[in-house]
């Protein structure tokens, strides 16, 4: 899988889906804005129109841009977010915390160009309460990947991952706040080094 093509002659536009408080949305931002950053936020967009993380995007003057599914439906809900990528001119898709399936034609549109990040160490616990299994199995370790977006959930070549240790006594609660961390620092590693090579 590669990003061959991106326009090597200034910073990568990046659109950021999210759904919720958008707490690696922020990490992406706050890293594009390094001197030197490899890509640039060029829209932030959700399908919830009341995410919290659609208001700090704003307040940093950020463009935004929000649609819910409900009453549209798919096809169309999936391409009014396309057109508002395309508009903002963007050419790498950062799935933040966007708690919805592409459908096939959104991610064959963007083939090789959708990135996400997902709290497990994948292969393992693909979908939801990732780290209240992790605890119910009894592992050691628990953490997260960065990989990249095809039709299956949670599939896709994984471009990297970090590793926290699950601790006695940790509950979902604590150890998706040790994940976070890593969350926060491996996303704009991994999407920096994706738009680079
Ligand atoms: C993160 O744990 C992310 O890995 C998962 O959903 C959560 C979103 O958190 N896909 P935030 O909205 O980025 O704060």
């Amino acid at each position: 899988m590669s990003a061959d093509g991106l326009v090597k002659d200034g910073p990568v536009k990046v659109g950021i889906l999210i759904s919720g408080r958008g707490s690696n949305m922020q990490s992406l931002v706050s890293a594009s804005r390094a001197a030197g950053a490899a890509y640039q936020v060029a829209l932030v967009a959700s399908d919830k129109p009341d995410a919290a993380g659609l208001v700090w995007a704003k307040e940093q003057g950020i463009t935004t841009f929000a649609l819910s599914p409900k009453g549209i439906g798919k096809p169309a809900y999936e391409a009014a977010i396309d057109q508002a990528l395309r508009d903002a001119g963007v050419q790498v898709i950062a799935l933040a915390g966007y708690m919805r399936l592409l459908s096939g034609d959104f991610v064959s549109r963007w083939q090789g160009r959708i990135l996400n990040i997902h709290p497990s160490l994948l292969p393992f616990y693909k979908g939801l309460d990732t780290h209240e299994r992790a605890i119910a199995a009894g592992d050691a370790k628990a953490g997260c990947s960065v990989h990249v977006v095809t039709e299956e959930l949670d599939d896709g070549e994984v471009l990297g991952q970090a590793k926290v240790p699950i601790l006695p006594g940790d509950d979902a609660a604590a150890l998706a706040a040790r994940v976070l961390v890593e969350e926060h620092r491996l996303y704009p590693q991994i999407l920096t080094e994706f738009v680079r090579r």
